[in-house]
């Protein structure tokens, strides 16, 4: 499979040109104590191999893909510490490398790896160092004969990010797999929450439930936010107690096998939702089903968005925290003080997934295969001049959605987003 989708990038690969795709490298908590390796994702998808510090050369000449890999060299005394190195042998044996080397041997080798070639593409910007590496191998491979073409140097990202957006069957298996065990975390997350509980003891809840059915850790630093919490997108100090009377908002999501869910909910604390919490969920909600629906084929990745924002607004001035026509409100942006960000993402190897928005000028449709999480939400700070009845709610429900050949596929639906099935789960 890994081998397939190298030999697949013979259609998007410029003729006679070389890929470089670094892999990560160990990052340290503290001196020399690591945090968890994890593989680099566009190293992993085309290659499955997990040790650090390796990069791959994907060569494309006379229109055919041959494949090199730099791997850890093998090292007894290293691997009585560290454990099994494939080494180049296992590369080739295991992962099906045309070639491979120690990587030792990389800064020596790779200007003849480029050498002749038109044009060499790597994912510009992401690894620190990695650029400038290029850029000297790039021009000794150029000084090597004075004779010798320029060698241009273009980005990658785009070319893997696109091929990653289509899932395989072996991906949505597994993307499957990760949505299942994050919705049950969320389930029993919901089943036993209480007022005076911390934040972190349900944040710990989760890593439990994902890590004894699999997978060890999440995809992202789980947000769970009590109360007012909820109005702060990216917070994760989770070291709050929960107020009876508060919603919890919990956005958490394993990673199985390498691969991300992504899911939001927001439920009471005592299990029972206040009016005002009631009818800002049911705008949330509302929003939700009316984008979901637009997720299909044909349809581009502003259908779902437009439609949020404008659920939304409706929702908002029906309440009386918008005043106006909702139209004009909408073309204003009005809405945006209460739901300030993007409906959703691509999601797969990363959370926030590679693969492009736009294709050209115009919005990406959606194809089948493609997952994208759908994710609006209304956020009333107690900063807002609105009732106070209404300060400190934030509401988010987020679902993983497949996109199909007659539609979508929900992936998380098996986690309640009614709020009468939420509370009758809750009881
Ligand atoms: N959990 C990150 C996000 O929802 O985008
Ligand atoms: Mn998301
Ligand atoms: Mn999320």
């Amino acid at each position: 499979m890994y081998k397939n989708r190298r030999e697949n990038l013979e259609e998007l690969l410029p003729k006679n040109s070389v890929l470089l795709i670094p892999g990560a490298e160990i990052q340290y908590r503290n001196s020399d104590s690591s945090f968890p390796f994890r593989q680099e994702s566009n190293f992993y998808y085309l290659s499955g191999f997990c040790e650090p510090a390796s990069l791959m050369a994907i060569t494309k000449k006379d229109n055919k893909i041959s494949s090199l890999i730099f791997v850890p060299p093998k090292d007894k005394i290293k691997e009585i510490w560290d454990g099994y190195r494939a080494g180049p042998v296992g590369a080739v044996k295991d992962f099906l490398f045309d070639q491979a080397y120690d990587n030792t041997q990389i800064d020596e080798m790779l200007p003849d790896i480029l050498f002749g070639s038109d044009i060499v593409l790597y994912p510009i910007g992401k690894k620190n160092g990695f650029d400038q590496k290029v850029i000297d191998w790039t021009s000794e491979a150029s000084k090597k004969d004075r004779h010798s073409k320029s060698i241009n140097i273009s980005d990658a990202t785009s070319i893997i990010g696109n091929a990653r957006l289509i899932k395989d069957d072996h991906e949505i298996s597994l993307i499957k797999k990760a949505c299942s065990i994050s919705a049950d975390a969320h389930i029993e997350a919901m089943k036993s929450v209480k007022g005076g509980d911390s934040e972190q003891f349900i944040e710990s809840m989760y890593i439990h439930e994902f890590s004894k059915r699999g997978a060890r850790y999440p995809a992202y630093n789980p947000i769970v936010a009590g109360g007012k919490n909820a109005c702060v997108l990216h917070y994760v100090e989770n070291n709050q107690q929960l107020n009876n009377d508060d919603l919890l908002l919990v956005d958490a999501g394993c990673e199985y096998e390498m691969y991300a869910a992504d899911i939001t909910r927001t439920f009471p604390v005592s299990g029972k939702f206040s009016d005002e919490q009631l009818a800002i969920y049911k705008v949330v909600l509302d929003a939700m089903n009316a984008a979901i629906d637009m997720v299909k084929p044909g349809n581009h990745i502003m259908q779902p968005q437009e439609i949020s924002e404008k659920v939304i607004t409706e929702g908002l001035v029906k309440l009386g925290l918008l005043d106006g026509d909702p139209e004009e409100l909408h073309k204003s942006g009005a809405y945006k003080e209460f739901y300030m960000h993007k409906i959703g993402h691509w999601l797969g190897l990363d959370v926030h997934d590679a693969g492009d928005y736009m294709e050209g000028e115009e919005y990406m449709k959606f194809k089948p295969g493609m997952i994208t999480t759908i994710e609006p939400g209304i956020y009333i700070s107690s900063s807002m001049d609105v009732d106070d009845k209404w300060k400190g709610i934030g509401v988010r429900i987020e679902d993983d959605i497949l996109v199909t050949k007659d539609g979508n596929e929900n992936l998380t639906k098996k986690v309640p987003s009614d709020p009468e099935e939420i509370e009758s789960l809750m009881l």
